[in-house]
């Protein structure tokens, strides 16, 4: 296996608070053609839960044993949910089911892939697992280069506590970012918890995204600057792709 980093091991049980993306019709809009889909990088069911409540089965793959132990929390009192919802320890590049599916999710995950070597195998070994014609639709952020020095971010309130986030973002010399994260709990004023975590992601191209996609045996069918369909304008900071499989492997 190549470089998988884990940058979500202490505070797999802040993630959702703070990463609350407004993407899950974007997904749905995906799955419900399917009825069935693969999630790789699943992280906590942020994006699966909802889609398996709207009846779609969805077969999750998640790495970090930290964010496994919140998707499985979530489940736990959930039988019905349970039955429409597979989650395997593994990540993009080792992954195996014994069948083919028609589409995929790379949620916020494809930046996690640190070089070429671990982009192509994760892309190949999902194109071993689409059916030709499947569908793969990823997020990824090239606006990857800003540096600062950390510092404050989101503050959020739920219930009797008060969380803060500090962010500190380094760029590293083989073409990665490290994230610095500091997470805070407040209660009644006064701190409970604090939790330091430090994320890696890769720097990437459009171009060499386009390069790699074609090596795997996919086509781009769309390119989005946001998870409204906006078609993808150039200096966007967020692209993401809809690929299709375009030939059997
Ligand atoms: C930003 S989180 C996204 C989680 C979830 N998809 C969501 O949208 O909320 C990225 C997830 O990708 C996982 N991950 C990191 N590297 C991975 C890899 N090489 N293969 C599969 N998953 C990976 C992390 O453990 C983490 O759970």
């Amino acid at each position: 296996m190549t470089r998988y980093h884990s940058g979500y091991e202490k505070a797999a049980h802040l993630y959702d608070l703070f990463d609350c993306k407004e993407n899950i019709e974007f997904f749905y809009h995906y799955a419900r053609q399917v009825g069935e889909i693969l999630d790789i990088g699943a992280g906590t069911g942020r994006v699966a839960i909802p889609l398996a409540e709207r009846g779609v089965n969805v077969y999750c793959v998640e790495p970090s044993p930290a964010m496994r132990h919140e998707f499985k929390k979530k489940l736990a009192f959930q039988p019905e949910l349970k039955k429409r919802i597979t989650l395997v320890a593994a990540d993009a590049s080792s992954f195996r089911f014994d069948r083919k599916f028609p589409a995929a999710f790379l949620a916020g995950c494809f930046d996690h892939f640190l070089d070429d070597e671990q982009r192509l195998a994760s892309l190949n070994n999902i194109a071993d697992h689409l059916e030709v014609g499947g569908k793969l639709i990823f997020d990824v952020f090239l606006g990857l280069l800003e540096e600062r020095p950390c510092s404050p971010g989101e503050t959020i309130k739920s219930g009797a506590f008060e969380y803060h986030r500090y962010i500190g973002k380094k760029r590293l010399a083989d073409n990665t970012q490290e994230t610095h994260l500091i997470f805070e709990t407040y209660k009644a004023g006064e701190l409970v918890e604090q939790v330091e975590e430090d994320n890696l992601v890769g720097i990437i191209s459009w171009e060499n995204i386009l390069r790699l996609l074609g090596k795997a045996g996919f086509r781009v069918n769309r390119a989005f600057s946001n998870y409204n369909f906006t078609p993808y304008q150039e200096e966007s900071p967020l692209l993401i792709i809809e690929a299709r499989k375009s030939s059997a492997k």
